[in-house]
């Protein structure tokens, strides 16, 4: 189901790109950390051009809760602990500048896109000690923030910790009117890159600088950004308010809306999160590693909170994204590798993206016009903090590595026809292992079980009848069709 942004926003049809050309720049993806580097390159006089492999903002952009904010989770205590209170303060001041820099850009192109301030909440339900430390921790690193006791939420909570000044957006009306001020291509997926020159299967850019901004960075080698992060999925449902309403506290039916006065977040990573948009209330939470929900149930698992707390609201949207996960939560913005003195990436945005895309753009604009930056070095991908990258490196690289080469394992016993309607499943097949999905109508569609990436058995998703790879995230359609990169290529089988 379409997200509530891609339901209020559509964009112009670009055309792709049919014939060779040499650019200054290229930025490769246009969701919403290469719209911005685009943008802020061109406010410089640079010449750039945005090559995007489906539609613009087609990716994690459209279906984000898009909070603005530089409360990402309880990030303050934990990176001073890992880095040191210098570079948590340089993280915590490139995020407030990226709000900041928000807020010029909406009123320099005079932008209506819902966006609000607001406060925004991390709260926690059990455990006040966690929040008093991020307290301290924000303090330290310049950023105000206030303890809490008692929220505007439909359950009791123990604590939480409230940065002021944050704000919230409809993420597609922001991106329009920048898309039309930038030439980019569409139905452009990017191939290849050697050197200076990008290939797409029909034509190639030859440009001074090359950004990848693609969410999951699509070249293995270098970089070997697949050992070192793994995708997260999580679901939204937006409500509405039924008819006669509620006396429920959250729901003020005066004013006919959500009766909040911030965006919040659970400390715990299986709580809920929370915020409102017009008449809307978006509820998010049932996260978990892509690749890894073999169960489902995880859009029935939010209706079930929305029945107990919110009793006559009812669901008017529904989606899911993923975002990608680095060892030590920060995201990798900079130069690719040390060996591609003119290649750029922003990824590993952790579900922090509207900041971490704008402290992007900031960098990589910095550093190709050659300006001072005091923060990009906490950011730069070939950055490896011993004590915080180790031991993730450790399991998250086991866990992306076992499955390159465990082989076929976990096969299900069920042979086709013992496959129920509606669902998904690996069956063995004269020899070879395939993925089966078979539809309420008893049709079958196949496909390769091996992820076109780097080979990992993909696992079904019944929540989005989707094949994903818990390696780093790849999913495909029914038919194979790659859906969500690093894959570039599709694993259906006539
Ligand atoms: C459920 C959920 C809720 C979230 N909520 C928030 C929030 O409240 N606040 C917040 O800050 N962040 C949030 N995030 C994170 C944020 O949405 C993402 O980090 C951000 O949208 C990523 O933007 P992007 O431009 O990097 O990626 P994308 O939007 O995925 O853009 C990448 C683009 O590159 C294109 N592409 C890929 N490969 C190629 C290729 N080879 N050639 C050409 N084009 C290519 C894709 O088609 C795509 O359009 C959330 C994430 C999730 C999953
Ligand atoms: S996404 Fe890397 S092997 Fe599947």
């Amino acid at each position: 189901m379409k997200s509530v942004w891609s339901d209020e926003v559509s964009f112009e049809k670009k055309e792709s790109l049919e014939q060779d050309i040499k650019v200054d720049t290229v930025v490769i993806g246009a969701g919403i950390a290469g719209i911005l580097t685009g943008y802020l390159l061109q406010e410089q006089g640079i010449e750039v051009i945005i090559i995007e492999g489906n539609q613009i903002a087609s990716g994690v952009t459209k279906n984000t809760t898009a909070k603005i904010t530089s409360q990402h989770d309880l990030i303050y205590h934990k990176l001073i602990d890992q880095i040191g209170v210098d570079q948590a303060t340089w993280y915590a001041f490139a995020n407030q500048k990226a709000i900041e820099t928000y807020k010029e850009i909406i009123s320099k192109e005079n932008i209506d896109c819902e966006f609000e301030e607001k406060s925004s909440y991390i709260y926690s339900r059990e455990n006040q000690e966690i929040i008093e430390q991020e307290v301290e921790a924000a303090s330290r690193v310049g950023i105000l923030a206030d303890f809490v006791a008692g929220l505007q939420l439909p359950f009791d909570t123990k604590a939480a910790i409230r940065f002021n000044g944050q704000a919230q957006f409809n993420p597609l009306k922001f991106l329009l009117p920048l898309s039309k001020k930038l030439t980019i291509y569409e139905n452009t997926l990017a191939v290849h890159v050697e050197k200076n020159t990008v290939y797409t299967s029909k034509a190639k850019i030859v440009a001074k600088h090359i950004i990848v901004a693609t969410h999951y960075p699509f070249i293995n080698i270098p970089g070997y950004y697949f050992m070192r992060m793994h995708q997260e999925r999580s679901y939204v449902i937006a409500l509405e308010c039924g008819e006669g309403d509620p006396e429920k506290l959250v729901f003020d039916s005066m004013r006919e809306e959500w009766n909040l006065d911030g965006m919040y977040l659970d400390a715990d990573k299986d709580g809920y999160s929370f915020r409102t948009y017009k008449n809307l209330l978006l509820l998010g939470g049932s996260g978990h590693r892509t690749g890894e929900n073999h169960i489902g149930g995880c859009y029935e698992r939010l209706r079930e909170k929305a029945r107990e707390w919110y009793p006559n609201a009812r669901e008017r949207y529904h989606w899911s994204a993923q975002d990608c996960m680095t060892l030590d939560s920060i995201p990798y913005i900079g130069l690719y590798s040390s060996s591609t003195p003119n290649m750029y990436v922003a990824t590993g945005f952790k579900k922090w993206g509207m900041t971490s895309s704008m402290v992007s753009a900031m960098i990589i604009r910095d550093r190709i016009c050659g300006n001072e930056n005091d923060y990009m070095e906490v950011f730069s991908p070939q950055r490896f903090h011993l004590s915080a990258s180790a031991t993730n490196l450790m399991k998250d690289g086991a866990k992306s590595v076992a499955g390159l080469t465990k082989g076929m394992l976990k096969i299900p016993k069920e042979k086709l026809e013992e496959l129920p309607s509606g669902h998904g499943g690996i069956v063995e097949y004269e020899g070879e292992k395939y993925g089966v999905y078979k539809d309420e109508e008893g049709e079958c569609f196949f496909v390769s079980a091996k992820c076109a990436h780097l080979g990992c058995q993909l696992e079904w998703n019944p929540d989005e009848l989707t094949w994903d790879c818990p390696c780093h995230g790849s999913r495909y359609d029914i038919r194979g069709k790659v859906i969500s990169n690093p894959a570039i290529n599709d694993i259906g089988i006539e």
